[in-house]
């Protein structure tokens, strides 16, 4: 499946630089600050239990007291994880078969194209798995150009509902064009306020990783990526192409 980049204007997005979340994204020189950490297990830098988004499952949750609550866990935030294995790919499948406008449509076809035939090996995807988690790390080899990103998927219980992709710092690229942050949830998951809960609950992360504030960006067509940006408080900046550029705090 080729890769679409139907409806980009400006410079041309180079491969995988979208912004859902495939692996790996575009580099540029070193900017100061974030992503010099190293090593530093994911589970740390995920926002605290009791935030609706947690590194692992479960049935028991912790609330706002602190006290334990029984129920079943909200959709969460999560690192890759091979668990996952069977829903990730019949997502990445309704992703291909989806708009061709998609933006989630083009990362799932280079990934199909690049892994889609060895998926279906569970050793495999856990190495495809192992990929993405590795890509945080400063001192992982990557293709030059790209920058560390740190992915997350969204999942309720085992069923993989999105993904988001936290780029550690800018190249000239993200910075006018991609942003810090894409994102995407599977077609049948959609309008049920997902998107929303994943950007929020990635900002701690992204505050975790030296980043005060995020640059998120959206086609100016749109318009559901456009409300969910609004949604956390995203401030406008301006528009570049058809790009619409926003800030977001990541918190105190
Ligand atoms: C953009 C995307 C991530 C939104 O995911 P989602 O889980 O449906 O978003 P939410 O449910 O959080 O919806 C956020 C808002 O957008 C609205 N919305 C969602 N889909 C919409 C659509 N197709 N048209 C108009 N509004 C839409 C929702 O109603 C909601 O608005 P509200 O807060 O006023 O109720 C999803 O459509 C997607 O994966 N698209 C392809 C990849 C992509 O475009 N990524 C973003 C790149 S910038």
């Amino acid at each position: 499946m080729v890769a679409k980049t139907k409806g980009a204007t400006g410079p041309r997005a180079p491969r995988g630089s979208g912004h859902d979340s495939g692996p790996g994204r575009p580099l540029t020189p070193r900017a100061a600050g974030a992503g010099s950490r190293t090593r530093r297990p994911l589970a740390a830098a995920l926002p605290p239990p009791g935030t609706g988004m947690r590194p692992s499952g479960g049935t028991r949750r912790i609330g706002p007291s602190g006290a334990r609550q029984n129920g079943p866990m909200p959709p969460r935030l999560v690192a890759p994880d091979a668990r996952y294995r069977a829903s990730f790919l019949a997502a990445i499948q309704e992703f291909v078969t989806g708009e061709e406008s998609d933006s989630g449509q083009a990362v799932a076809g280079q990934e199909l194209e690049r892994w889609g035939a060895n998926w279906a090996s569970p050793a495999v995807f856990a190495s495809y798995v192992d990929g993405l988690n590795a890509e945080r790390y400063e001192e992982t080899p990557r293709v030059e150009g790209w920058v560390p990103c740190t992915h997350l998927w969204f999942v309720d219980g085992d069923e993989f509902l999105g993904r988001l992709s936290i780029r550690h710092r800018f190249t000239p690229f993200l910075l006018e064009y991609g942003g810090h942050i894409g994102y995407s949830v599977r077609p049948t998951a959609r309008r049920r306020g997902h998107a929303t809960a994943m950007l929020r609950g990635a900002l701690p992360v992204a505050r975790e990783l030296g980043l005060d504030q995020v640059l998120v960006t959206c086609d100016a067509a749109n318009v559901a990526s456009r409300k969910v940006i609004e949604a956390v408080d995203g401030r406008f900046e301006d528009r570049r192409g058809e790009k619409l550029r926003y800030w977001v705090s990541t918190g105190s």
